[in-house]
This record gives structure tokens, C-alpha cells and sequence, in this order.
């Protein structure tokens, strides 16, 4: 990671003090009387100041925390926690991720690529994805990955083939358990009728299995499933379990094979806004453990390796978008305040109806709140980044304002739509912060255009 200017101590101006209304953001915020928010002891402003906007803010005792939460629930003696890189990965996560004793869950050549020139151990790595190309498994094989989970049967014969006669390759096989949860309709992934995993319903997933144990360059560890995203029950996750569990006794009894993993995906619900429901991973650990312990006994199986592969819970909370307000204006009724951001550094609200809390950071503002819209700068009328949130009747252009719960499934589905750079990470701790990843220039942009 590159030190940059920010490096040095920043000294609190005056003794700032926690905010109650602070409860979606990192465990570290806290406000000056003057109104300006810090984060690990560092203003935003400041940030804004040396690295521009708009700027993502990554709270990193934050996601430590998080990811400690995560390891204490879910013990090394008997189960396995795998960041999901695609909720955002950069070197600087990818060592933290792996100083903190997590596994990894990549979808292609580039995550697992970045992974391991980062120096993230390939054995602990679990590569996903319906559709592998040729060159993610090629990746896979090559840098020597922990686990591929299989996807379609066209796979297994593809994994074989690749694998040479002396290969060897540990497997899961990703079924689908009939469970439908999360947080929208186009995260919903544990039912029967969309493209991931294979049905554990109509047979397709007992077939796979077969198929997968008659490959002798393969070795099936176990099953896996991921319901979906924004999940904010334990209750999925537990008839999900017990109907693996069932799959996996009739592995047993028909090719007298126990599978020793058991791999339960991610999907873990966060609060975006104050009031929020979130799932704690500590009760969810518990309520697994019961369940599998109960449903293990019952169909006479030994209690496999429990993994779970949460992505948002890891680093959405630790995130902070910091915009400048560009212009402000009421028409039609309505009050509009757009900011140089938007849907090309977060596609959600457009996406998914996603609702956030931005809040004005720079400054104290007495004046009294109205119902306001928060605009991003895209040439489209849906790119809105907040409806109907109340922010205080005096912002006005060159305010700064700052939207939290932003570490996950922002930047990693970032764009450059109209040409606008995406923006660059700053990682803050104890008082200084450093850049992680820079800003997309338009040298950067121009560069890959090679012209006529
Ligand atoms: N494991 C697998 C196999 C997954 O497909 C995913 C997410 C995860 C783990 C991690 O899920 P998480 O704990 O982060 O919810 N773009 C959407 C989310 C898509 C999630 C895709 N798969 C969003 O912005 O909400």
C-alpha cells in the first residue's frame, strides 16, 4: 500500500463526541462542534480536500472488527469465513482480509489473479462463478486454488479434461435448496427458477454428484449453496442447511461417499439506514451449529466443516462516499441537491431501489431540514442517489455531503459512464490515512481507446 501526504497524525481541533445518529456508520465516526465528521480521527473534509471528489472512505478497525466478529462466531476448529471479493477487493483489503485469517471467494481470472499477486495463499481461495471461461479455470488451476465450485454439468468434463492425467482438483458442487431470500428480486438466487447452481429438487444435483465421483481427478469436499443477498433471517439459512444435510445422507447411502464440507454462501443482511434490520453473525453461527449438530445426528452423518462467505457484512458498513455538492434547486416541487457522483460509482438505488442517509459532513447547519432529493451528475433521470431524504434547507453547492454503508457493491460495480473516472479508496486508521487505490483519469480513459 502507498503512503501518500495523509500519513501524519491528524489532531482533533476539539474533543469530538459520538452522534446517536451515527448508528450505521463505522464505530469510529464521530463530530466536531463545528459540524465537521471525522472518521479513525481523520476529517472528511480533509480527505475531500487532498484526494477530491468523489472519494470512497474505507474505516479499517472497521473492517477488522468486522471481519474478528466474523472469526470468533465461526471458529477455525470447525468452520472456514470466506470474504466474497466481489462485494469490493483491492491489495490493500486483500491483505488485510489475509492478515485477519479469513478465506476468499472469487468469481474470475481477475479477482483470483489480483488475490494472489496481492499474496493471498491460492489454497485458501474458493472460486465461483454459472459461467467460467476458459481462462478463469485455466487461472484456477494454474495458481493452484483451493476449492472450484461447479456450477453446470458441462463443467466437470471441462475441470477433468483441463486437469491433465495426474491433476487433482478439490471440488464443491453448488446446488440450489428451493429456499427463496433477499433483499430484491435480482439477488435472489436459492430457488430453482433462476440460472445459478443445479436443483436439488428435481434430481439434476444427485446427477452432477454422480458425475463429479466418477472423475477420479476430482474430489467432491462438499456441497454448496448462496440463497441470495441482504438477507436479515437466520430462518433461510436453516431449512437451506437442513435440506443440504438431506442431500448429503443420500450421497451417502448411494455412493457411500461423506462429504466433510458443508458451504452455506453468503447473503448476510446489513442496516443501510438508521433503524434498518441487520442479521448478526453471532446468532446466525449459533443457530447453524444447533441445526447441523441436530440434522447430522439424525441422518447418522459426522458434523462436516461449516463455511460461510459473507462479502457486504465484511466491508459495506466500513464505507463512506464523500461528494461535493454541485448544484441545488426546487422545481417541480421538489428540492434537488446533485453532487459530482452517481450511478456510475453506485449503481444501486438505480438498480435495486437501495435507500441510503446521506448527510451533510463539512459543516453545522442550524437551519431546518426539508424533504430532499439527492441527485447524482449522469445524464439520466433515475440516476438519484437518495429520494426523500431530509437534509438541512441550506446546502448549497461546494457543501460536502456524505453517504455511509457505501464499502459494498459500489466501487466493484463502479463505471465510467459519461466518461466521468471512477473514484479513488482512502483507507483510514488511528489519525492518518492512505490512498489504496487512485482516481481513474481520463489519460486512464483515453489510454485503452486506440482510435481509428
Ligand atoms: N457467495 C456467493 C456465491 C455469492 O454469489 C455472493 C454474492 C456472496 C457469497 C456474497 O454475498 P453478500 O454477503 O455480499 O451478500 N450487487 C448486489 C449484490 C449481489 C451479490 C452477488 N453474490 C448488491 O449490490 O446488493
Amino acid at each position: 500500500m502507498t503512503a501518500t501526504d495523509l500519513t501524519a497524525p491528524v489532531p482533533p481541533t476539539r474533543t469530538p463526541v459520538p452522534v446517536p445518529e451515527f448508528s450505521v456508520w463505522p464505530a469510529t465516526a464521530t463530530e466536531e462542534p463545528g459540524g465537521r465528521v471525522l472518521l479513525a480521527g481523520v476529517p472528511l473534509a480533509d480527505i475531500a480536500d487532498a484526494h477530491g471528489t468523489p472519494v470512497y472512505v474505507l474505516d479499517e478497525a472497521e473492517i477488522r472488527d468486522r471481519c474478528r466478529t466474523y472469526r470468533a462466531a465461526f471458529p477455525a476448529d470447525g468452520a472456514d469465513v470466506h470474504y466474497a471479493a466481489k462485494a469490493f477487493l483491492c491489495r490493500g483489503l486483500v491483505r488485510l482480509v489475509d492478515e485477519e485469517g479469513l478465506g476468499l471467494d472469487v468469481c474470475s481470472a481477475g479477482e483470483l489473479e489480483l488475490a494472489v499477486t496481492a499474496g493471498f495463499p491460492p489454497e485458501r481461495i474458493l472460486l465461483h462463478g454459472n459461467a467460467k471461461s476458459p481462462a478463469d479455470l485455466a487461472a484456477a488451476l494454474r495458481l493452484g486454488v483451493g476449492r472450484i465450485v461447479i456450477d453446470s454439468p458441462a463443467e466437470i468434463a471441462r475441470l477433468a479434461a483441463a486437469l491433465g492425467p495426474r491433476g487433482h482438483q478439490k471440488v464443491m458442487l453448488r446446488v440450489t435448496p428451493g429456499v427463496g431470500a433477499g433483499g430484491h428480486a435480482k439477488v435472489r438466487t436459492g430457488t430453482d427458477d433462476q440460472k445459478f447452481g443445479l436443483s436439488l429438487r428435481d434430481g439434476h444435483a444427485q446427477h452432477a454428484v454422480a458425475r463429479i465421483l466418477d472423475q477420479p481427478r476430482l474430489e467432491l469436499t462438499g456441497l454448496h449453496c448462496h440463497l441470495g443477498s441482504q438477507i436479515t433471517e437466520t430462518k433461510p439459512y436453516l431449512t437451506a442447511l437442513r435440506r443440504l444435510v438431506g442431500l448429503m445422507a443420500r450421497i451417502r447411502d448411494a455412493h457411500g461417499v461423506v462429504l466433510p464440507e458443508l458451504d452455506l454462501g453468503g447473503g448476510h443482511g446489513i442496516a443501510y439506514r438508521p433503524g434498518d434490520p441487520a442479521l448478526d453473525p453471532t446468532a446466525l453461527a449459533r443457530g447453524l451449529r444447533a441445526a447441523l449438530a441436530e440434522s447430522c445426528a439424525a441422518a447418522g452423518l459426522p458434523v462436516p466443516r461449516l463455511l460461510v462467505e459473507p462479502g457486504r457484512a465484511v466491508v459495506g458498513p466500513a464505507g463512506v462516499a464523500v461528494y461535493r455538492v454541485l448544484a441545488v434547486k426546487t422545481t417541480g416541487g421538489r428540492a434537488f441537491v446533485a453532487v459530482d457522483g452517481g450511478m456510475s460509482d453506485n449503481p444501486r438505488p438505480a438498480l435495486y431501489g437501495v435507500r441510503y442517509a446521506p448527510r451533510l459532513i463539512g459543516r453545522r447547519s442550524t437551519a431546518p431540514a426539508v424533504r430532499t432529493t439527492v441527485a447524482g451528475r449522469h445524464c439520466e433521470a433515475g440516476d438519484l442517489l437518495a429520494e426523500d431524504v431530509d437534509l438541512p434547507a441550506d446546502v448549497r453547492p461546494g457543501d460536502l455531503l456524505a453517504v455511509p454503508v457505501a464499502g459494498a457493491y459500489h466501487l466493484s460495480m463502479a463505471s465510467s459512464y459519461n466518461l466521468v473516472g471512477r473514484p479513488p479508496v482512502v483507507a483510514v486508521r488511528d489519525g492518518a490515512a492512505r490512498l489504496l487505490v487512485r482516481r481513474e483519469t481520463l489519460e486512464d480513459l483515453r489510454a485503452r481507446d486506440v482510435g481509428l
